[in-house]
């Protein structure tokens, strides 16, 4: 049976590894220890699901608990997707949130489908500012 844990702390080495088992490892800098280091420790909502021992499912998220949410990775091992973890994942990242706190997420290509399916609105101005564009002197 798959257990769920709120803010339970996990090393970069764990976030590494199972975003390389979900295969969001590939759209993620998994080889930047640091910057990996850094999404871990400075996220202030981390919902995680365990099969026993074994970390199976992550969703990492940056929130003001009244306003915005950032889910920023949400991942599940490959061998245990398609059983319900990413939606409860997301079910418990809701529950930690006022009521007029809103979702706000990036859709990795392949997963593009999945958020409407689960209730998501697609909002076309949606906008992403690179580190080294604009707003320099
Ligand atoms: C996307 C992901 C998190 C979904 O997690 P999951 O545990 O497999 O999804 P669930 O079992 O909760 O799926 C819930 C529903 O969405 C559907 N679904 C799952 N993955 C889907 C996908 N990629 N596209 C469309 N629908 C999908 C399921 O069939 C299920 O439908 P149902 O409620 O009618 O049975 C997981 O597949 C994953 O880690 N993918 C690789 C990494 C990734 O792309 N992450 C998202 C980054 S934005």
């Amino acid at each position: 049976m798959i257990q769920y844990q709120i803010n339970m702390p996990i090393s970069a080495e764990q976030f590494i590894d199972v975003l390389r088992r979900s295969t969001l490892g590939e759209r993620r800098p998994i080889d930047d220890h640091e910057c990996m280091e850094g999404m871990v420790s400075n996220s202030n909502l981390l919902v995680t699901a365990w099969d026993g021992g074994k970390l199976v499912g992550v969703a990492r998220s940056m929130t003001d608990f009244h306003y915005a949410c950032y889910l920023s990775d949400l991942a599940v091992d490959c061998d245990y997707q398609r059983q319900g973890i990413g939606r409860q994942l997301q079910i418990l990242t809701q529950q930690q949130l006022g009521r007029h706190c809103k979702l706000i997420l990036i859709a990795a290509p392949a997963a593009n489908a999945y958020y409407g399916h689960l209730g998501y609105t697609n909002l076309p101005r949606c906008w992403v500012l690179d580190r080294d564009q604009g707003l320099q002197d």
